[in-house]
C-alpha cells in the first residue's frame, strides 16, 4: 500500500471532540474511544498540502466556492456513481446536518409530519424535534443480519408525511439500499406527495461487492422529489472543516432552498472549505480505493475475532462505511448494565444503540476507521471483560 494506514497518529489535545472529550461523554478519562464518525487516519497529505498553500498566502479575506469545486463534484459523481449534475444544480452548505435543518425550515412547518427509519443517525430524531416537526418513524427490520425496510409499515406511514429523511447508505445499520428498494420508496413518496431529503455522506464508502446509487439517480421520477446531500468529510477524514453541499435537479425546489439559505447567507463558504474538497476529488481516488480496502480487512478481523473468541457477541456487517453495529442482545444485560459493562469493564467509548431509536437498544456502533493495533486493543479490552461476564 502506498499509504499507511496502521500509522497511530495522537489525536489528544488538539480539541478532537472524540478523543478530548470522553470525560464529557463516558464519564471517565480511562476510555479507547471508537465512538463518534471520523477516522484516526491521518487526512490524505494532497488535502493537507492543499491548506497549507492557501496559508501560505497569509491574507484569509473574505472567499468564495472555489472556481475548481464544481467541477470536482460533477466529475466525481460522475465517475462514481454515473451521475450527471450540472453546475447550477450544486451549492454550498457548511454540514449536513445544519442542512437538514435548514431543509426542514424551508419545506416543512410546525407539526408537520417527517418519517425516518429506526435505528437511524440521532440528529434526524433530535433536529426534527427540536423544531418543533412532528416524527413518525418506520423501523427497519433485522432480516438474516442486515437491515430491511418493512415496505408495508413504511407505506402506511408516510401517509400525511411533508418529508422523509433517507439515510443513504444507512448508519447505523451499515446498508447500501439497492435500486429495487431505492425506486420502491421513490414510488410511495411520488404517490404520497412526499420530500426526500437523502443524505448521502456514507456515500464514497460502499465496501466489496456493493454499489453506492444516488437517491435522484435511482429512476426518472426521483431527482424531480428530493434533495441530495453529499461532502467528502467522511470520505476523506475532513469533518472538521464543516465543507458539504446540495443537490437539486428540480428547478423550483432548488429555487425555494437557494433562497432560504441565502436570506441569511447560509451558503457561503469559509476559506479552507471548497478548495481542499476540490484537491480531494481530483487527487484521492487511490487514497479512497486503499483506505477501503484497510477498513474491509479490519472488518474481516472482528468477524473473524468475535466468532473464535466471542461467540455471544454479533455484529452487523456493513456495506459501507467504518461503522459495526455490535449486537450485544445475546448477553442479556439490562440496557443501563451493558453501557457500564462496555464502559467501566471494557473501557471502550462506543455509541449507545439506543440513541438511534428504535431496534438499537442491545447494539453498540463501534467505530473501525482506524488502526488494526487499536481495533485489536479494543477487541482484547471487551473480551477481557466478556470472559469474567459469561
Ligand atoms: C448519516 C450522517 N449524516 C450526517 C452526519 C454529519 O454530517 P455533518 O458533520 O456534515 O453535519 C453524519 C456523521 O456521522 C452521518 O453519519
Amino acid at each position: 500500500m502506498k499509504y499507511n494506514f496502521d500509522e497511530i497518529v495522537p489525536r489528544k489535545h488538539t480539541d478532537c471532540l472524540k478523543y478530548d472529550n470522553v470525560k464529557e461523554i463516558f464519564g471517565t478519562e480511562e476510555i479507547l474511544p471508537m465512538w463518534i464518525a471520523d477516522m484516526d487516519f491521518r487526512t490524505p497529505s494532497f488535502i493537507v498540502d492543499a491548506i497549507r498553500k492557501r496559508m501560505d498566502h497569509e491574507v484569509l479575506g473574505y472567499t468564495y466556492c472555489c472556481k475548481r469545486w464544481k467541477p470536482a463534484i460533477q466529475s466525481w459523481v460522475s465517475r462514481h456513481y454515473g451521475w450527471t449534475v450540472e453546475a447550477d444544480e450544486i451549492g454550498f452548505v457548511g454540514g449536513i446536518v445544519p442542512a437538514i435543518s435548514f431543509a426542514l425550515q424551508c419545506f416543512t412547518n410546525v407539526g408537520d409530519k417527517v418519517l425516518i427509519q429506526p435505528p437511524v443517525y440521532h440528529p434526524y430524531h433530535h433536529v426534527t424535534h427540536d423544531l418543533e416537526r412532528t416524527l413518525v418513524t418506520s423501523a427497519l427490520k433485522l432480516v438474516n443480519g442486515q437491515f430491511e425496510i418493512d415496505f408495508t409499515d413504511f407505506e402506511e406511514k408516510i401517509k400525511g408525511c411533508k418529508v422523509f429523511l433517507l439515510c443513504n447508505p444507512h448508519n447505523p445499520g451499515g446498508r447500501v439500499w439497492t435500486r429495487e428498494e431505492l425506486v420502491r420508496m421513490c414510488e410511495i413518496c411520488v404517490k404520497n406527495n412526499v420530500l426526500v431529503i437523502s443524505d448521502e455522506i456514507h456515500c464514497d464508502m460502499a465496501l466489496k461487492g456493493y454499489k453506492h446509487i444516488p437517491f435522484a439517480e435511482s429512476c426518472a421520477a426521483a431527482k424531480d422529489i428530493c434533495i441530495t446531500f453529499m461532502a467528502a468529510s467522511k470520505t476523506f477524514n475532513i469533518a472538521g472543516l464543516k465543507s458539504s453541499y446540495h443537490i437539486i435537479q428540480n428547478e423550483e425546489i432548488r429555487q425555494k432552498y437557494h433562497a432560504f439559505l441565502r436570506k441569511s447567507e447560509l451558503d457561503t463558504a469559509h476559506v479552507f472549505a471548497t478548495g481542499p474538497v476540490a484537491t480531494a476529488y481530483n487527487e484521492g481516488d487511490e487514497w479512497l480505493e486503499q483506505m477501503l480496502e484497510y477498513v474491509e480487512a479490519n472488518i474481516d478481523y472482528m468477524e473473524q475475532y468475535l466468532k473464535e473468541n466471542m461467540p455471544k457477541m454479533g455484529m452487523i456487517r456493513p456495506q459501507a462505511s467504518y461503522l459495526v453495529f455490535l449486537d450485544a442482545r445475546s448477553l442479556g444485560l439490562p440496557h443501563d448494565s451493558l453501557i457500564e459493562f462496555f464502559i467501566r469493564e471494557a473501557k471502550v467509548g462506543m455509541n449507545d444503540g439506543a440513541m438511534f431509536g428504535e431496534g438499537g437498544s442491545g447494539f453498540m456502533r463501534m467505530n473501525l476507521g482506524c488502526p488494526r493495533s487499536v481495533l485489536e486493543k479494543a477487541l482484547t479490552q471487551i473480551k477481557t471483560a466478556y470472559d469474567k461476564l459469561v
